[in-house]
């Protein structure tokens, strides 16, 4: 109910209470109650005249109504369902897809008690302070080519960090998204597939919003949108804003031209850097990146190595970058 009345203010500039009670089968007393909770929760809601409800302004609360609003996307975001706290957004959208969720839908949580990151590692996520965003994709391609959705998952959020705050975001391969030489944001594509086709992917990502207080043991590599811009940023507006980039990343694959875009933002390429793999750690420069995400690097004997993201950790070798 609250995010019906939610709706209806947003749709209108002044709202009236009884009519609104009428539409929605209830009294006004209960919609006068709803519209009391959404000012506890910080939304600004003016009372117009006798009856009329005017809203103002919104709180950076994740709110399906406030993520819906005017999106204008045709697949990103259609289906849009906000929790305050779960272990991981990408295993409650994996098991929403296996019970048959539609392309495009969009799992976030407020909070995550127990992210997931790559390589095995966890994610912190810590209530109102970032971004936990999963969304459902369900490609019509071959399992071979899923690393070209990992390129442009990143690619999507750079751009729609960047569409937001200006900021000038850049990916580190295979996907962090980095500012400054910090990481912004992680992401992590988990997949259900058979050997012929792709049944759907989960792609998950966590942006750091609202850190101020980076933990100590992540200070030195990791940042947040609020710091680098000096002010409070929208998670809203930045999901929003990925959403819409998506569509245009998905354009992009279908068209053959992601790749492009992908190395224009790299931070990567051209770059010295050390591998660690499991067995063997080497140093040389990022030579090139391909289509199915692999990096080849020139090492500093002489020879081409190609890595792929999950067998190895690639740091700069000034640091994270
Ligand atoms: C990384 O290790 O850099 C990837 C981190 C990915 C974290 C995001 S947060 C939303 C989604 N749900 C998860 O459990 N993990 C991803």
């Amino acid at each position: 109910m609250l995010n019906e009345v939610l709706r209806a203010l947003q749709s209108e500039e002044i709202v009236s209470g009884g009519e609104l009670a009428r539409t929605m089968g209830v009294t006004r007393a209960a919609v006068w109650k709803q519209v009391t909770l959404l000012r506890e929760r910080g939304f600004n809601i003016e009372t117009v005249g006798r009856q009329g409800y005017h809203l103002i302004s919104c709180p950076d609360l994740l709110m399906e109504p406030l993520i819906e609003h005017d999106l204008g996307t045709v697949w990103a975001g259609q289906r849009v369902i906000c929790y305050d706290s779960v272990d991981s957004t990408n295993r409650v959208l994996k098991k929403l897809a296996s019970e048959g969720a539609e392309h495009g839908t969009l799992v976030l949580a407020d909070e995550q008690t127990g992210g997931r990151g790559r390589r095995g590692r966890g994610w912190l996520t810590p209530k109102g302070t970032s971004i936990a965003m999963s969304l459902l994709l369900r490609p019509d391609m071959h399992p071979s080519r899923v690393p070209i959705l990992s390129l442009g998952t990143s690619v999507a959020i750079a751009k729609g960090i960047n569409a937001v705050t200006g900021l000038p975001v850049r990916i580190k391969w295979p996907n962090d998204i980095i500012c400054n030489g910090k990481k912004l944001c992680g992401i992590l594509l988990e997949m259900d597939a058979n050997e012929e086709h792709v049944e759907y992917v989960v792609a998950g990502a966590g942006i750091n919003v609202h850190l101020t207080e980076i933990p100590e043991e992540i200070q030195a590599t990791a940042t947040s949108l609020d710091i680098e811009c000096g002010r409070p940023v929208s998670r809203i507006e930045i999901i929003r804003a990925v959403l819409r980039a998506a569509e245009e990343t998905e354009q992009m694959i279908r068209e053959g031209r992601l790749m492009e875009t992908y190395l224009a933002l790299s931070a990567t390429l051209g770059r010295p850097v050390s591998v660690q793999g499991v067995r063997e750690s080497f140093t040389g420069i990022a030579e090139s990146i391909r289509e199915d995400g692999t990096l080849a690097v020139r090492t500093d004997a002489g020879e081409l190595r190609e890595v792929m993201a999950g067998d190895v950790s690639v740091r700069g070798l000034m640091g994270y970058v």
